[in-house]
């Protein structure tokens, strides 16, 4: 199939564009690097031996949206392109407004004008707000804590009114659990833009010697050890599973939910434990005050991927933490130039 992968360059996008050509797709990028580097596409083509068309553009720009559309043939979009920094999105909520919403909206718009109706989205868990019991199911309510959430939110219930709005629509909501690792190869990961928020990348700078060392948010959670527990999920893994929503989008209802996370939950001190094992390294930490805004435990229920995708999770905590260190080790500085 012939895909637009919007935010190819980034995180998630460029793992699963590197599966997307893997599986014979004919894959073009479209990405601002607002969050990523050029280099990532050399890195791609490296790896598969394929060449990815690429464009530079801003979705806010919907005329070279347009274009795009006009130049290559598409048979869906995967959307993963938008701002995803929680802390941020509370410091400067129309910068996540506007990106999130209009870059979504314009690209709705294009696709129907360019008669494109299959489309996979990035959601994330953070749409389950504070839930009650566990594990998580698609059918759990949702509520948004903070701007970068609720934009999610918004941009679901968009999707589900354009969904009803015209048979044609095929689309699938991906809500992610939280992603980490890296391609095997090491040639490509996640590069944060300063001091990493979350807790894999921050321990891979801790074992790099970048940084000195962990604080821990909190250890008096009602969790197995205090620490908070989430489902982290290899992004390889979750690049996977993004392939087989596109397998599966014809088949299944106009709109899909569906969980993309392991249904294992793990620590801060288990994670902790399983880098030290995993790379070698020691890894200091100190227990600080809780982050406002955490949960104490989050982790999906990942039985509808399996049911509706035929998807489930391959890879375990060990495969994570070895291959962030791989990257980390790699790739001390990230993608900037050596
Ligand atoms: P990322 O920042 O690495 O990738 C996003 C890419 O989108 C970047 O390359 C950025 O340059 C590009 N981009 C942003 N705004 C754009 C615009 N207006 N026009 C063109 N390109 C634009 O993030 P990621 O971790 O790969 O996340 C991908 C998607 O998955 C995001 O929508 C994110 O909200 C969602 N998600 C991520 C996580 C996570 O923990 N990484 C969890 C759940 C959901
Ligand atoms: C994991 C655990 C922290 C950093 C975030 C977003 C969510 C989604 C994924 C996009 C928690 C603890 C962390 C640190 C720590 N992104 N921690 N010290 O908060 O589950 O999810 O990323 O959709 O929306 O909120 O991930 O990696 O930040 O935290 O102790 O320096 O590690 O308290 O228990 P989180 P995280």
């Amino acid at each position: 199939m012939d895909i637009l992968v919007t935010g190819g360059a980034g995180y998630i996008g460029s793992h699963t564009t590197i599966e997307l050509v893997n599986e014979g797709h004919n894959v073009v990028i479209v990405d601002n690097l607002s969050n990523s580097n050029k280099l990532v596409i050399d890195r791609i083509e490296e790896i598969t031996g394929k060449s990815v068309t690429s464009y530079f553009i801003d979705l806010l720009n919907k005329d070279e949206l347009d274009k795009v559309f006009k130049n290559n043939h598409i048979d869906a979009v995967i959307h993963f392109a938008g701002f995803k920094a929680v802390g941020e999105s509370v410091a400067l909520p129309l910068k996540y407004y506007s990106n999130n919403l209009v870059s979504t909206l314009n690209l709705c718009e294009v696709m129907e004008e360019n008669d494109v109706y299959n489309l996979i989205f990035s959601s994330s868990a953070t749409v389950y707000g504070k839930p009650e019991s566990f594990p998580i199911k698609e059918t759990f309510s949702t509520k948004a804590y903070n701007p970068y959430g609720r934009s999610k939110l918004i941009i679901e219930e968009i999707l589900m009114d354009l969904s009803h709005s015209n048979e044609k629509w095929n689309i699938t909501l991906l809500r992610y659990f939280n992603p980490v690792g890296a391609h095997a190869s090491g040639e490509i990961g996640e590069d944060p833009n300063g001091t990493p928020n979350n807790l894999m990348p921050y321990i891979t700078q801790v074992a790099v010697g970048k940084l000195q060392e962990l604080n821990v948010f909190g250890d008096d959670y009602d969790t197995v050890d205090g620490t908070g527990v989430r489902d982290y999920i290899h992004v390889v893994d979750l690049a996977k599973g993004h392939l087989k929503a596109l397998e599966n989008i014809e088949a299944n209802d106009r709109l899909e939910i569906v969980n993309l996370g392991t249904g294992e939950g793990y620590s801060v001190k288990q994670v902790i434990e399983a880098f030290q094992e995993a790379s070698g390294q020691h890894i200091n930490y100190k227990i600080v005050d809780r982050r406002p805004g955490d949960v104490a435990t989050s982790y999906a229920d990942p039985t509808k991927a399996y049911e509706k995708l035929g998807w489930k999770a391959e890879k375990d905590i060990n495969d994570m933490c070895r291959d962030s260190w791989n990257w980390q080790q790699k790739n001390p500085n990230g993608y900037e130039e050596k």
